[in-house]
């Protein structure tokens, strides 16, 4: 079922989710529309608050093969794209590298605005998987980068609010003066 997505400025995005208690049908079910609608966006990641469920559930789905772009020069050889549906309940970051890197955000919360965001390059995550198994997995790369974006989502920090307060506050205006534009009818002489 596709769910709909808010977008900023909106007070629910602010709010810090609550870790789930056991990953039955429900949370499965909920993980499931969560992917229909991030692929429907389309996006490569989507947090349940932003389908309104303070939960810390995440879904992602990157090619897990793709560099950051600053990191392409590195990446000389063409690699196949690996598209791996992630399912995280309850994730948490157990470790960063000293390494950081920047690259352009976007994020279906904030709709058709980016920016360049600075963040450790690879992480190391523990989560519940889709089945409640607990997991942890090391990621680079785009899976890294998506990871990090989404866990902020979770304690309420959207890619704006790593920018500084002129710049958060002109994306966010701008945003808000777009969908005042939408919901008001045309009007005509
Ligand atoms: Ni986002």
């Amino acid at each position: 079922m596709l769910l709909p997505i808010i977008t900023a400025p909106d007070r629910r995005l602010k709010v810090k989710s609550q870790p789930v208690a056991v990953v039955d049908y429900e949370v499965r079910r909920l993980l499931d529309d969560m992917v229909e609608t991030m692929r429907a966006a389309p996006g490569i990641g989507l947090s349940a608050i932003q389908v309104g469920v303070a939960k810390r559930i995440v879904v992602v789905e990157v090619d897990e093969n793709e560099p950051l772009a600053s990191e392409e020069a590195a990446a000389q050889e063409k690699r196949e794209p690996v598209r791996t549906t992630r399912y995280l309940v309850n994730p948490e970051i157990t470790w960063t590298s000293d390494k950081v890197v920047f690259c352009e955000e976007g994020c279906l919360s904030l709709p058709d605005q980016y920016a360049d965001i600075e963040r450790p390059a690879d992480v190391v995550v523990k989560f519940l998987d889709r089945d409640g198994k607990p997991q942890e997995m090391k990621a680079t790369g785009m899976l890294s980068r998506c990871i990090q974006h989404e866990l902020d989502h979770l304690d309420g920090v959207l890619l704006v609010d790593r920018l500084s307060a002129v710049r958060r506050h002109m994306i966010l205006r701008k945003l808000a003066k777009a969908r005042k534009q939408e919901q008001e009818p045309a009007v005509t002489a």
